[in-house]
């Protein structure tokens, strides 16, 4: 995680962001604190990077890469305004002691467009990570990847319209091409659909630890639909962060363990 010492919106590159409106950075750092501490007294370990001045978007980590196992992707931003986030997070996985640490060649906003679920990654693409990264974070990884389309700008990246839970996943099918939306119907007959109000809070922008589900509190129906299925909603509140497209699991780069095929981890 990276603490937003240094958040604003001083640049708009999604539909949430308005630079004439305010933030509070007293409150974005003391809401973020809060979501560490949820982490925290879950049990999670939680490591962070040094914010830099300058890269107010920072604060979502889920950007900086992808880390499986021993191995870690670093991004490469679609904007200029974040091109500097990328080698920022490198060195910071490099100087974690990957086993292999790469910089992606293409154009590749780490979790943002990448869900680890299971034995594949699901894969966005439309607004920031190209098609082609689809392929190289398959070879980097060796795992199969899933491309789907996202259309709409407000779910501009992956984790914004889908969450992975442990063997199946929530999502938005409207934020999908129309193909998009009926492979994921066909992979997943069982998962949970958010409602608009939901996704239009990011409420889908959390993370399951195979248990609780770190989300915004303000997705009600989502939580009713979690609980339905067994899982622990912790509602997170991130009011002052989502003035700038992000919620819970934008904060959050996860390090992922190596699922073998009976679903043990190996590191
Ligand atoms: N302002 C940031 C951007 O537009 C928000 C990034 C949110 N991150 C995420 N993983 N969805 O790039």
């Amino acid at each position: 995680m990276c603490r937003p010492e240094h958040f604003e919106v001083t640049y708009a590159i999604n539909p949430w962001m308005d630079t004439s409106e305010p933030v509070n950075r007293a409150l974005a750092l003391a809401q973020w604190d809060g979501l560490r501490a949820a982490y925290e007294a879950r049990g999670h370990r939680v490591e962070v990077i040094e914010p830099v001045a300058g890269l107010p978007d920072m604060v979502f980590a889920a950007n900086g890469g992808l880390i499986i196992g021993d191995r870690a992707l670093s991004a490469r931003f679609a904007n200029p305004e974040r091109e500097a986030e990328g080698p920022a997070y490198h060195d910071w996985m490099a100087a974690r002691g990957f086993t292999a640490v790469a910089a992606a060649r293409e154009t590749n906003e780490g979790e943002g467009d990448f869900a680890i679920a299971g034995e594949r990654i699901l894969a966005g693409t439309g607004f920031r990570s190209a098609r082609g990264a689809h392929e190289e974070v398959g070879e980097f990884f060796g795992l199969p990847v899933v491309s789907l389309d996202l259309v709409d700008p407000r779910f501009y990246h992956l984790d914004t319209a889908l969450m992975v839970l442990d063997d199946t996943i929530a999502y938005y099918p409207a934020a999908f091409s129309g193909p998009s939306a009926r492979l994921l119907a066909r992979l997943y007959p069982d998962a949970i659909i958010a409602t608009d109000e939901d996704a239009n809070v990011l409420g889908l922008n959390g993370v399951c630890d195979g248990y609780h589900v770190f989300l915004t509190e303000k997705a009600t129906e989502l939580h009713e639909q979690l609980r339905a299925r067994g899982y622990e909603p912790v509602g997170i509140d991130l009011s002052e962060l989502l003035k700038s497209g992000g919620s819970v699991k934008c904060c959050t780069l996860e390090m992922h363990q190596v699922r073998t095929a009976t679903g043990s981890g190996t590191d």
